[in-house]
């Protein structure tokens, strides 16, 4: 599997990566044999960075299960502090992660979003010292925009961004990226396929469960879901498809055209999705496709 570098001086991880929300159960419930499968799946296929978080429910407990039997050396783990962002907060999550993961340390600890609350001074200062005391490799960040990460620069050096990014969601593309690019932060794109809007499994009746998510997403109800879904359809049947290759490939690969872009935070339920994501890599788009795909999501 291709890797890219990230962050400046940062490690090199595989531009796929494991997005383990959805093995916690945040969309719709994942036996906990599948999910241990689903992990070991992306490993044995050259997936190396797993991602997930204080808040992802039962995910880091999987992943702890998931990495015995030397699976844990064999990848690059990351999780979050997701609430409190005090120095106590951020101490008593870490402690809690790892018992959860069954691990000493992992390799990238971030901080799951902004949060005025706190100080960014004294949570950045507290992530530098777990950095120090050998808790984490890497420190990171999570959802925040140009301004509040270089504030947090002010701080402490950290070498990864993680924003939401996907074909509807492409805000960052404006100043996010190219501030990444030059201050050589690294980028590990979440929510790529727009949690399943550019999957090609879904029709707009589609009921989701109590348990999923997407249940309370107003993306995923009504005319803004029809209409998600039928500009979902044409670039599966006048893109995807002449090139042989799924929507789900397509939405994934991509993003990797973006030089910023380090690695993409796929979401899996089963080992299945995971081959299908491995399809994703190994290929680029022309010109006149990557023209044909913009003009179909302005029209
Ligand atoms: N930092 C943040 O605030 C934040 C926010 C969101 C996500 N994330 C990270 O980014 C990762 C990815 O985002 P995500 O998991 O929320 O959403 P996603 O990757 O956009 O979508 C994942 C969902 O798409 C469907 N899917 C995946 N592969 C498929 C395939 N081959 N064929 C058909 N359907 C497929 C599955 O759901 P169904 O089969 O049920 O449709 C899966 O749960 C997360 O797991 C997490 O690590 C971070």
């Amino acid at each position: 599997m291709e890797q890219r570098q990230l962050g400046k001086g940062g490690p090199m991880v595989s531009v796929l990566g494991f997005g383990a929300w959805p093995i916690g159960g945040g969309m719709g419930a994942v036996d906990e044999a599948t999910a241990i499968a689903t992990v070991r799946a992306a490993i044995d296929h050259g997936i190396t960075l797993i991602d997930t978080a204080q808040a992802y429910r039962t995910s880091e407990a999987i992943i702890g299960k998931a990495l015995k039997d030397g699976y844990r050396a064999r990848c690059f783990l990351a999780t979050k502090v997701s609430r409190d962002y005090s120095r106590e907060g951020i101490r008593a999550a870490i402690e809690n992660s790892l018992r959860a993961l069954q691990v000493e340390n992992v390799d990238l600890y971030q901080i799951h979003g902004w949060n005025p609350q706190y100080p960014i001074e004294e949570s950045m200062e507290t992530m530098e010292q777990l950095r120090q005391e050998g808790k984490t490799r890497f420190i990171g960040v999570s959802n925040f925009n140009v301004e509040q990460m270089q504030q947090a620069l002010k701080t402490a050096w950290f070498h990864s961004l993680q924003p939401r990014y996907n074909m509807f969601d492409r805000q960052i593309e404006a100043e996010i990226l190219p501030f990444c690019a030059q201050t050589g932060i690294g980028v590990l794109s979440h929510s790529p396929l727009a949690k399943g809007l550019l999957t090609g499994r879904y029709t707009p009746d589609h009921k989701f469960p109590e348990d999923d998510e997407r249940s309370r997403n107003p993306r995923f109800q009504g005319e803004a879901f029809a209409n998600y879904l039928a500009k979902a359809e044409r670039l599966k049947k006048e893109i995807a498809e002449p090139r042989g290759l799924s929507l789900v490939q397509l939405a994934i690969g991509w993003q990797l055209r973006h030089p910023a872009i380090t690695c993409v935070l796929v979401g899996a339920k089963n080992p299945q999705q995971v081959q299908e994501h491995i399809g994703a890599v190994g290929w680029t788009l022309t010109a006149e496709e990557l023209r044909r795909i913009e003009e179909i999501l302005h029209e």
